[in-house]
């Protein structure tokens, strides 16, 4: 491995311990339950990154195991995670800070009940559950639901990719987590997503991976309703950063990040919406974005289709390809739109979009443009009034029932 790869492995590794709070699960949990109240009744969920010491996955599904009608709820904790049980824990349990163990397990709920005898089902039996099983386990006895996961010669206790939590994953009938983002394609595959039911937690450049972008093509997976902006708690040693980073009135250090997806293949009613749009003639004139009423829409120099620069400006009357940005996909309603494909790498010449050329080129260079460009490759470009302009990264798009005139 060369040191830049590695120096960058290691920064995409810091950024796997960025954990969960409760709110974001919550709505995102409730949008699917909307659409589906029994979506999760008589399912199996694994949660296979989460200590439930730790994690609000396992929390907010503990607390919901019998009104959400669940069969059984399996989280596993990972051996190599620098927070387990040192800190981030949501019980504060000072009395168990002495009978720590630093090693991977697994938890796996049957049932839950009233612990406590106080008449209801609460945080407090979910947290009377886990320290009394803990309790169990560090006095060297069983525990019906919490035990210690082994690893194998190949990864270690509590490591997705281990024969224990892949044997989790066979009898799961919906995975759930935010993973490691260091792992985010290798964990993907792992999921199945062709066979198995799940819902993560992934960085918005991660629709764009060549195993993933096929599967949002084709109506496999696609994205959950919450995408945008996401905070997380991080471990204390993460250093402060000037912007998207705090810490809060106990000490918890917090970092925030503007491009996170759910990403999924349960269904919620969001996708079944149509996007509310205007024809071309009508975005000329009256689009909130000066741009569009400025430029109008630019057919591409090297691709039959038009720029649309914003998913709010999509005319609802055009019927060929329209190029547009990748946030799209949050709003993408397959009744509505059908994809054409991306402009990555190895799908380019696939979709027809032609090499810039030599002319493009000069004319982006004498105009001071800067990167790296040279003729044979196949960016999607525009030229118009004999200024060149680079586009970044476009979803391909098409109408299926553009709006007619007279219509
Ligand atoms: C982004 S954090 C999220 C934790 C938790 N799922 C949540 O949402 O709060 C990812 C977690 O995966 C753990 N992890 C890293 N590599 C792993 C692996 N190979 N297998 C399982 N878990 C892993 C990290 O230690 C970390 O706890």
């Amino acid at each position: 491995m060369t040191k830049n790869i590695s120096l960058r492995k290691a920064k995409e590794a810091k950024n796997d311990e960025f954990y969960t709070p409760w709110d974001p699960i919550e709505k995102e949990i409730n949008s699917y339950l909307e659409f589906n109240p029994d979506v999760f009744r008589g399912k199996t969920i694994l949660l296979p990154a989460d200590d439930p010491f730790e994690s609000n996955f396992f929390k907010f599904f503990a607390l919901h195991f019998k009104e959400y009608g669940l069969k059984k709820l399996i989280a596993t904790s990972y051996d190599g995670s620098p927070i387990v049980n040192t800190q981030l824990s949501l019980f504060d349990d000072e009395s168990e800070q002495t009978n720590r163990f630093y090693r991977a397990y697994k938890i796996e709920l049957e049932d839950v009940e009233d612990i406590n005898h106080d008449g209801v089902f609460n945080l407090d039996d979910v947290e009377a559950l886990l320290n009394n099983e803990k309790y169990k386990l560090n006095h060297g006895n069983r525990s019906k639901v919490l035990s210690y996961l082994k690893g194998d010669g190949s990864y270690p206790a509590g490591d997705f990719r281990s024969q224990e939590v892949t044997r989790l994953r066979d009898q799961a009938d919906i995975i759930i987590t935010n993973p490691p983002f260091s792992l985010f394609r290798e964990f993907m595959n792992w999921i199945k997503p062709t066979e198995k039911k799940f819902l993560v937690i992934g960085n918005n450049n991660a629709v764009t991976y060549k195993e993933i972008f096929p599967l949002i093509k084709n109506n496999i997976i696609w994205l959950g309703v919450h995408n945008g902006d996401m905070s997380f708690r991080v471990p204390d040693d993460y250093p402060p950063r000037k912007t998207r980073y705090w810490v809060d009135e106990h000490n918890q250090k917090w970092r925030s990040l503007g491009n996170i997806d759910w990403i999924t293949n349960l269904d919620h009613g969001r996708r079944h919406q149509p996007l509310s749009l205007m024809s071309m003639e009508q975005n000329i004139r009256f689009s909130r974005h000066k741009q569009v009423r400025e430029d109008g829409y630019v057919h591409y120099y090297n691709f039959d289709g038009i720029e649309v620069p914003y998913y709010d400006a999509i005319p609802n009357d055009y019927d060929g390809v329209m190029g547009v940005p990748i946030t799209f996909l949050g709003k993408y309603n397959p009744e509505q739109f059908e994809i054409i494909g991306m402009d990555i790498k190895d799908e380019a010449e696939k979709l027809g979009i032609k090499p810039i050329g030599e002319k493009w080129c000069k004319i982006y260079f004498d105009q001071g443009g800067t990167g790296h460009f040279s003729p044979n490759m196949r960016n999607l470009v525009v030229l118009k009034n004999n200024k060149a302009r680079s586009i970044y990264r476009r979803v391909l798009i098409r109408a299926k029932h553009p709006v007619k005139k007279g219509d």
